[in-house]
């Protein structure tokens, strides 16, 4: 997939101080107006705005924030697909190409609003820093992210003909350097002692699922009963997530134009599993990979196990 570079027709300076020009941005072409539409698009004071780098437990967050901002309404969300409770802001674009759809289904969604994008900090809505509503950010290994964009991508038919190794040489190569996993996190990570922000990591999902429900309840205004709690995170739990067919992409996969032709078809929620990197990539791909982050991370100065809330 080609991404372009884009110059948004403002930046973030009022969040992070830096000199924004040097920032590079870039969108999946051909494109030129999305960007634009994005960046007017109206923000809500009660949106709550689910934003990670690809792969790293979104739907995940997605389908807690939704239970938390509908009152924990379980038959509800079993009954329809995530994907239209909670619309991926970049999705329509992406597979259909037709700027008129763009943003339709966010622009008729009901508030409160719960939006998700991948989009970096400054490609977001202008409204989004300037009104200052959630932002939830979820951060993720990024070997780990890549191994599972892997999968997805052939299920979805990106990756037709692709083996996994030549998937990561070009995430380490040509694809990350436009989609940098590390500083689409910095940026999330410097404000994350924001009111109007929640950071937090896949691993620590993995850890301690209940301690991020109880402080999404604090940030979100929202508290629930224990026998919510109990039921939350059973719902929640991979093994649920996993047999849940609102939780599994399916809308999504009959958008696609080239939906069928995935040599292979896994399960959305596939493995669920931190580190389980190391069961698929080779030790020259690790180090390679270690290598590429460590210059992004040194550069930034902060540590991995710091982005992954892990010290
Ligand atoms: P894997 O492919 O490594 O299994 P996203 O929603 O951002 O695309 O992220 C998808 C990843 O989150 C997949 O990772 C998926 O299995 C994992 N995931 C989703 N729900 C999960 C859950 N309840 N428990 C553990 N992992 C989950």
């Amino acid at each position: 997939m080609e991404y372009e570079q884009v110059t948004p027709k403002s930046y973030p300076v009022n969040l992070i101080k830096k000199d924004w020009t040097k920032r590079k941005l870039f969108y999946r072409s051909p494109t030129k107006s999305v960007p634009d539409m994005i960046h007017d698009l109206e923000i809500f004071e009660d949106d709550v705005w689910i934003v990670t780098n690809p792969k790293c437990g979104t739907t995940w967050m997605q389908e807690l924030v939704w239970l938390l901002m509908n009152d924990c309404d379980f038959e509800a969300a079993l009954a329809k697909d995530l994907e239209l409770r909670s619309p991926f802001l970049e999705f329509d674009f992406a597979a259909h190409g037709d700027e008129k759809r763009a943003l339709q289904r966010v622009l008729e969604l009901p508030s409160p609003r719960i939006i998700k994008s991948h989009l970096p900090l400054a490609l977001l809505p202008a409204q989004l820093w300037q009104k200052k509503a959630k932002v939830v950010y979820v951060f993720r290994n990024p070997k780990d992210a890549w191994v599972s964009a892997y999968y997805h991508g052939v299920t979805v038919g990106f990756q037709y003909g692709k083996t996994l190794h030549q998937f990561i040489d070009e995430c380490l190569e040509k694809q990350a350097p436009k989609k940098d996993p590390v500083l689409h996190a910095i940026e999330f990570y410097q404000l994350r002692n924001e009111p109007w922000i929640y950071y937090t990591s896949f691993e620590q999902m993995k850890r301690n699922l209940r301690g991020v429900i109880d402080d999404l309840c604090k940030f979100l205004n929202k508290s629930i009963t224990d026998q919510q709690m109990e039921r939350l995170l059973k719902h929640l739990s991979f093994e649920e997530m996993k047999k849940n067919p609102t939780t599994n992409h399916l809308w999504e996969l009959t958008q696609w134009p080239h939906a069928d032709s995935g040599k292979e078809v896994y399960n959305f929620i596939r493995s669920g599993k931190v580190n389980g990197y190391k069961e698929e990539l080779t030790p020259e791909e690790i180090e390679r990979a270690d290598l590429f982050l460590s210059q992004r991370l040194q550069e930034n100065q902060v540590t991995l196990e710091e982005l992954l809330l892990l010290d």
